[in-house]
């Protein structure tokens, strides 16, 4: 069975590196147009040259819902149809106790992660799916179904994005299906994990591997396809079998974890969750008063423009 995307034309949020930039490939390959959109713009130009003359960039915060609105509007001109919202773009500038967050670094995820992927959803539904119909994919995580000490605020988005993808389904059918895909490790600049630390996950899960941005492009392609149109508002789970447990680590302490998504998940109800054997507290513990808390990402958020990899905008 061939997957095609002949004709169809995407929007990647997030498009300009790790897995959105395999998905825009992926989609390329498949035979769709493909608008990427992302905070700055070399990492897009960049993209879009590699991705060739089937594919656009357009500066948009995902967060931002009068760019969501500006970028649809942008493809609509470039392309003159939309088929495909993909959205990937997300944001995690906390790491550490939920019960320790402060009100910036909270909203910010909640901006980027959960209300984006709303109003970038209405916006393509008004100017184009509505009429015509179409496919939307949520990248969520398995950080949506387990539990890690340092990731609740994450997490929490990615959950409500899963329960955001079935509302959706529920009320865009049948002109729209909605569905989700939910990585496991997979080696980003977002999950900022390399080298040995990476090849301990690897060994802990299952299928022995990392995930890459090719394994979930796959599943995009498939969501994205006509072989799919019976399925909405489901959560496709890639994580080389994580969720089914991970393997003891034999080769660090319990302090530490891989981040996102993290060697802390322990299947099991929240008193199993980082708790190591004699009761002592594992990675992410909560310390009664954190002097120093991580600074805010780095933040690209500019004002929204559009132009392709030949210089045309
Ligand atoms: N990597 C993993 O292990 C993993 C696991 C589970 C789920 N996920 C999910 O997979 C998706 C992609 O993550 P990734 O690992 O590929 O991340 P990544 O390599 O850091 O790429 C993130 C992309 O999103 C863009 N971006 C970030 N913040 C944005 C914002 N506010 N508005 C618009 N664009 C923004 C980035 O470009 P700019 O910086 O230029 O904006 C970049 O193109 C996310 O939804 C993430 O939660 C990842």
């Amino acid at each position: 069975m061939d997957l095609r995307l002949d004709g169809k034309v995407a929007i990647v949020t997030g498009g300009s590196r790790g897995i959105g930039a395999g998905i825009a490939r992926a989609f390329v390959d498949s035979g769709a147009q493909v608008m990427i959109t992302a905070r700055k713009e070399p990492g897009l130009r960049e993209a879009v040259a590699e991705l060739g003359s089937g594919a656009a960039y357009f500066i948009a915060n995902s967060g931002d819902p009068a760019a969501a609105e500006a970028a649809v509007d942008a493809t609509m001109q470039s392309f003159g149809r939309i088929d495909i919202l993909v959205n990937n773009a997300a944001t995690n500038p906390y790491a550490g106790p939920l019960v320790e967050v402060d009100e910036a670094r909270y909203d910010k995820t909640f901006q980027v992660n959960t209300r984006g992927p709303l109003f970038w959803t209405q916006q393509v539904w008004r100017q184009a799916m509505a009429e015509h119909g179409g496919v939307v994919i949520n990248v969520v995580s398995c950080g949506a179904f387990y539990l890690d000490a340092r990731l609740g605020v994450y997490g929490m988005t990615k959950a409500a994005l899963v329960h955001h993808t079935r509302q959706l389904a529920f009320e865009l059918g049948p002109t729209v299906r909605v569905n989700a895909i939910a990585p496991a490790l997979v080696p980003t600049a977002m999950s900022g994990v390399s080298g040995a630390r990476l090849d301990t996950w690897g060994e802990r899960v299952v299928l022995k591997r990392a995930g890459t941005p090719e394994d979930i492009a796959a599943a995009a392609v498939y969501l994205a396809s006509e072989q799919s149109s019976w399925m909405t508002g489901q959560t496709l789970v890639l994580d080389g079998g994580m969720t089914l447990g991970l393997a003891p680590d034999q080769s660090q302490s319990a302090a530490d974890g891989v981040g996102e998504p993290g060697a802390a998940h322990r299947p099991g109800g929240p008193a199993e969750v980082n708790r190591v054997p004699g009761g002592s507290s594992a990675q992410g513990a909560i310390p009664p008063r954190r002097r120093r808390r991580p600074a805010l990402a780095a933040d690209g958020d500019g004002p929204a423009r559009v132009g392709r990899g030949d210089g045309r905008a």
